[in-house]
């Protein structure tokens, strides 16, 4: 059997995520900050209590599973910024919004990664993915949603690292942009909807080789520019 580890498993993107993998047949520990949401979900579903910048609850989970293979660890959970895109434009600066973006976005996957490697490289797929966004790509910049755009800039740059430095352990590590998705992020006007990105991510999740280590993927596995 085949286990999955989602974080942010209980909204958006995430609970889509937890959906497709229990249609699979997989097992799925499921992380939410209020799992108790996930009830009634069919599959092979364990909620775990978690916020992801609680270090100690991360460290602790991680020990909690110490006898589990993680074939799949998908770090999904992640933050707009509040104060919409306004509150992030040049000259408005706010360093209290930065660091709750910057905590979300790319301390705590990075924290997630620490924390699991030995869990996912004794599994058989070995897959680290990081959900990150285009917005954090420097080549395809317009500008503007500074903490946003620099948070997932970080994750991506994190990612970049670890499938070097996970690379002997045979860990796969791929930073995977959804798309501009229709959930409480994105907005209704989004172009995709959850049902268009993430049953796409979990295909392209799968087909993903040891020489794609290290690449930056939209949803549908189409090659993105860092
Ligand atoms: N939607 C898009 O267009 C889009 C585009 C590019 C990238 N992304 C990325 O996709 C990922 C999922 O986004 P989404 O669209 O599904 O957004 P969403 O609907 O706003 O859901 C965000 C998820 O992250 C969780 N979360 C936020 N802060 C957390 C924390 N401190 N600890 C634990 N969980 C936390 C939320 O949990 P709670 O329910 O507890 O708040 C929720 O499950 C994010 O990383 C986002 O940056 C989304």
């Amino acid at each position: 059997m085949s286990t999955v580890l989602i974080t942010g498993a209980a909204r958006g993107l995430g609970l889509e995520f937890t959906k497709q993998y229990a249609a699979k047949g997989w097992k799925i520990h499921a992380c939410a900050r209020n799992p108790e949401s996930l009830i009634g979900i069919e599959g092979d579903i364990h909620p775990h209590k978690l916020e992801v910048t609680d270090y100690d609850a991360v460290k602790a989970l991680a020990k909690e599973l110490s006898a589990e293979a993680i074939d799949v660890l998908i770090c999904n959970a992640g933050v707009g910024g509040e104060g919409s895109h306004a509150g992030q434009a040049f000259g408005s600066f706010d360093p209290v919004l930065w660091r709750h973006v910057f905590e979300v976005n790319s301390f705590a996957p990075l924290m997630m990664a620490e924390a699991f490697a030995e869990h996912v490289a004794r599994s058989t797929e070995r897959k680290l993915i990081a959900i990150s966004s285009i917005l954090g790509s420097l080549a395809s910049n317009n500008g503007g949603r500074y903490a946003y755009r620099a948070s997932k800039t970080a994750l991506n740059m994190e990612w970049s690292c670890l499938a070097k430095d996970l690379a002997p352990r045979g860990i796969i590590c791929i930073a995977l942009h959804p798309g501009w998705v229709q959930t409480d992020m994105g907005g209704s006007t989004a172009s995709l909807t959850i049902d268009q990105s993430v049953p796409p991510m979990v295909k392209t999740i799968a087909a993903l080789k040891p020489s794609d280590n290290g690449r930056f993927l939209q949803y549908d596995g189409t090659e993105l520019a860092w």
